[in-house]
Parts: structure tokens; sequence; C-alpha cells
């Protein structure tokens, strides 16, 4: 179960950021990082923010806690940007959320930032399972807090289900992009990495992160594939990935001993 909690003030927009994240107080007191609804990348985005966060969650990666914001009409209104203004009134309704970490830094290793192998390993599996390619030099999207490693901005993972008749194929894909992946140099053990998130990912587990997904995302996705359909669909795509996933992981391991 996530949390759910009220938006009460837009506090500033982040100045990074293609799908216009901002910083927002809720009724809990808390600032969270808010990904809007009424964003352009839409409901997909937040879909995947959703999925692959809570399945870094269960690998024990450092994922900011996510919660559900509430967002009603008068939040917006005395707002004096127009563009703000429009965004919010576009996310009337349940957002996605992220604890926001005050004073963390985008991981770098020009600063000499490192990472040990394991947690590196891990955060390869798992990019490599959700396929996400935001984790380069370029743009990191791994913040350093108190010197400790925490992934955000899963929102292009899972890109099949932009284009949801191409998840038959991408299932049993071996993920070329990998070999991108920021922390690839430091990624040394990643058949133990392997070993460890075929573990947790059991069914009960994948099945509770795809049941968090609420049914008025689903609905408002643009196609007439079904809300039951889609939750079916990531289900098996999670299960099936997991069950030819040396496909992945053999890419991987090859693309970090090409770098060393
Ligand atoms: N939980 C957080 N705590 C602190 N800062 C954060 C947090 N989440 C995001 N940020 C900051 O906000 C920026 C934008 O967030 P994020 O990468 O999630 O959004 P995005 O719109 O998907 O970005 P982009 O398209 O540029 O990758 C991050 O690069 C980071 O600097
Ligand atoms: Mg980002």
């Amino acid at each position: 179960m996530l949390r759910t909690v009220r938006a009460t003030r837009y506090v500033v927009p982040l100045r990074e950021g293609g799908s216009l994240p901002a910083i927002v107080e809720a009724d809990d007191l808390g600032l969270y990082v808010v990904k809007f609804r009424g964003a352009g990348q839409g409901i997909l985005a937040l879909i995947a923010e959703l999925l692959a966060g809570e399945i870094g969650r269960a690998l024990s990666l450092r994922v900011p806690e996510i919660v559900f914001m509430e967002i009603d009409a008068a939040l917006g209104r005395n707002e004096p940007d127009y563009e703000i203004r429009q965004l919010l009134k576009a996310s009337t309704g349940t957002n996605l959320a992220l604890d926001y970490l005050p004073g963390s830094t985008m991981f770098d290793p020009a600063a000499r930032d490192k990472a040990a192998a394991e947690e590196a390993s891990m955060l390869v599996w798992f990019d490599a399972f959700t396929q996400n390619i935001d984790r380069t030099p370029r743009n990191a999207n791994l913040l350093v807090w108190h010197r400790k490693l925490y992934p955000i901005d899963h929102g292009a993972a899972l890109f099949f289900h932009h284009d949801w008749p191409s998840r038959e194929k991408k299932i049993a894909s071996p993920f070329l992009e990998i070999e991108h992946h920021i922390l690839l140099p430091w990624a040394s053990a990643i058949a133990g990495a392997a070993r460890i998130a075929r573990e947790r990912l059991t069914e009960p587990v994948l099945r509770g992160i795809v049941e968090l997904v609420p049914n008025p995302w689903l609905e408002a996705i643009p196609g007439d594939v079904s809300a039951a359909e889609r939750r079916t669909g990531y289900m098996d795509f999670f299960t099936r990935r997991l069950e030819c996933s040396t496909i992945f992981e053999e890419e991987a391991i090859g693309a970090h001993s090409r770098l060393v």
C-alpha cells in the first residue's frame, strides 16, 4: 500500500526535467517531487515511475518513497505563471510524488562519485529488466544523498507500453542500451545480483506491485486496451522477462567486460 497525501502548496518548479516536475508541499507537511498526470509525457510516465520504482524498492535499491498526491482545482487558481496554472489544472486528481531529498546531488564520476560493485550490479540488472534507458552519463538520474545512491526518474522505463502490441517482442530483448549505463564500469557482480533479484521478484511481489496502479490511470490511456488487459499484460511481461533473464544478464555481463 502506498500512502496518499493532499497537495497544499506549489513550491517551485525543478530547473531540470522534461516533464515539468516541481516541488510541492503536502498536508503531512512533507515536500515531494511531483510527476504531474497533466504533463506532456502523460499518464504512462507515471505508471512506469510507479511500477519500476517499486520493483527497484523490492530489490532493496533506495528509491525515494513514492506516494499518491491528490491535487484539487483550488491549488493552481492563484498561481501567477500561466504554464504552471495550466499544468495544475490538467492534473487535478491523483498524481505521483516522490519524497524530496534536500541537498542531494546528481551522481557524477568526474566528481569522484563511485558505486559499490553489488549495488552497481543490482542497478544495472534492474534497468535492464525494466528496460530503462535513462541512466547514462548525460543524465544519471541517480542522486547522491548522505553519500548513498538513490535512483530516480523511471518514467521512461517499460517503453513497450507506448506501443502495446510490441510487448510480445520486447519480453526477450537483450536490451543493448545497457552499454550506456552510467554504473556499468562498477558492475562487476551482475551474476550475483541476478541471483538475488530473481529470488526477490516472486510472483506475489510482482502482483502486489502491478496492483498498485490506480484503475483510473489505466482507464485514461488512449486506445482500446482495457484496464484489466493492461494489468494482466504488465504481469505477463514481468514474469516472462524474468523467465528468460539470462538473455539480458549475459548482454550486461558482456558489456561490462568490454569496458575493462
Ligand atoms: N526525490 C528527489 N529529491 C531531490 N531532487 C529530485 C528528486 N527527484 C528529482 N529531483 C531533481 O529534479 C530533476 C528532475 O527530476 P526527474 O529526473 O525525475 O524528472 P524528468 O522530468 O523525468 O527529468 P528529465 O526528463 O530531465 O530526465 C532531477 O534531475 C533532480 O535534480
Ligand atoms: Mg531526469
